[in-house]
């Protein structure tokens, strides 16, 4: 790479990166894409057990945390799920849909990775690999950065600098604080950031009856912070995790209790119903139908509940039905960083545009992804905002090309 100046340097070959650089490039923009793994795209090959769960069917703004909800409303309007669900349909990518509008690939969430790529490199963009920006200055036309790569240090000038590095979630990954940092830099704020989307750690006599489920998996509900959620729970030697629980850790803080129903659809009246069927059947047994065995056994344990449907009053079988519907239980802590899928938080709205995704005081400096704080639910939201948000930036700048 001899070029030492481009239009835009955009540091961070994930999925809001590449979204960017290839759109900017489509347009005409001399484009330099920068990545420090071996790899463009990574948290896109693993994300979705493989598959990559690349938008939902039902995005809207009201999926998305942020301390400013209107933010994200822009650009997910002007680069819409229909728009990238197109380019899928395009590229010839089998897809289906799961559960809830959640879109998966077919096949791999690789095809995924090459589309990006291979629209990048049609459109010209360069890509290099192993490259990390060391140092990044303000001039008057632009900026300058030392990069360190495979053929050594130099330096390079563009006028566009777009920020796409992700967030803290799974360091292991190469997951760094980075865009807070440069964000820091320019002085914009940061908003408190925190791992969301992970499993919920518990301690003591909480996490000796959890752990005593580990493996067990019912549909269920988790409530936190005015939430709840209705998916699939899992028991874990730690405490819970599953989808429910995932989308409740994003509005659970410390101290807190989370709310759990285990039947999310009503266990008084479908133990009343049996009552008037078959009184005589255990209360453990009837409870077995309804949920996986385990679980049915160890909450009549901690409910005290014994023996036939008929012995249990109304009273006695709504009490019983609170125990399963309205489970109290006070999270330890979570998984952290480790597990996380996204970061909460991340480079205050305030100081950006809600349109361009640029810094309000700092011409030609732009964030977009993860490191923004815009964070979605589970369900392929996060993917959607790295498309919205990649695409918005692109869009503007190969306007000022
Ligand atoms: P992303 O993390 O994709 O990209 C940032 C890039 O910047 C990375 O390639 C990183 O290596 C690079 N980088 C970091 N620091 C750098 C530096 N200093 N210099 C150069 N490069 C640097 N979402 C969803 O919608 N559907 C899903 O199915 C899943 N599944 C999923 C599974 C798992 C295990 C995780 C951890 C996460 C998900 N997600 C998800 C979340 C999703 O992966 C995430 O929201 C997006 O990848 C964010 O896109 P970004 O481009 O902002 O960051």
């Amino acid at each position: 790479m001899t070029q030492d100046r481009f239009h835009a340097i955009i540091l961070g070959a994930g999925a809001a990166g590449l979204m960017c650089a290839a759109h900017a490039a489509a347009q005409g923009a001399a484009v330099l894409l920068i990545e420090h793994a071996n790899a463009p795209g990574e948290k896109i090959r693993i994300s979705g057990g493989g598959r990559c769960n690349f938008t939902n069917t039902g995005v809207t703004p009201a999926a998305y945390l942020s301390q400013n909800p209107h933010f994200c409303k822009s650009a997910l309007k002007r680069y819409t799920h229909w728009d990238f669900i197109d380019r899928v349909q395009q590229a010839g990518i089998a897809f289906h849909e799961k559960t809830l509008g959640q879109l998966f690939c077919d096949g791999s969430s690789r095809q995924i990775v090459d589309m990006l790529c291979d629209d990048a490199e049609a459109a010209g963009v360069r890509l290099a690999l192993r490259t990390e920006a060391t140092e990044i200055t303000r001039e008057e036309s632009g900026f300058r950065l030392a990069i360190d790569g495979p053929d050594g240090r130099r330096e390079i000038r563009c006028a566009n600098l777009v920020i796409a590095t992700g967030g803290k979630s799974i360091p292991k990954m190469g997951a760094t604080g980075f865009a807070h940092d440069v964000a820091g830099l320019f002085g914009l704020s940061v908003t408190e950031i925190r791992p969301a989307l992970v499993p919920l750690t518990f301690a003591g006599e909480t996490l000796e009856r959890l752990a005593a489920l580990s493996g067990v998996s019912v549909f269920g509900a988790a409530m936190a912070g005015g939430m709840r959620f209705e998916e699939a729970l899992l028991f874990t030697h730690r405490g819970l995790s599953g989808p429910a629980i995932l989308q409740a850790s994003s509005y659970w803080r410390e101290g807190e209790e989370i709310g759990i129903s285990l039947m999310p659809g009503g266990c008084f009246e479908a133990l009343k119903a049996m009552r008037a069927e078959r009184g005589r059947r255990n209360v453990v047994t009837a409870l077995s139908e309804l949920i996986p065995r385990r679980l049915a056994l160890q909450i009549c344990a901690v409910a005290g509940v014994d023996g036939n449907l008929a012995d249990m009053s109304d009273i006695a079988l709504r009490a019983f039905s609170e125990v399963v519907e309205n489970w109290r239980l006070k999270p330890s802590g979570s998984e952290g960083w480790r597990t996380a899928e996204v970061t909460l938080g991340g480079v205050d709205t305030a100081g950006l545009s809600s349109r361009t995704m640029e810094a309000r005081d700092v011409p030609g400096l732009f964030f977009i992804g993860e490191g923004v704080d815009v964070t979605g639910w589970l369900g392929g939201y996060n993917f959607q905002w790295a498309w919205s948000s990649g695409w918005a930036a692109g869009t503007e700048i190969a306007a000022r090309g």
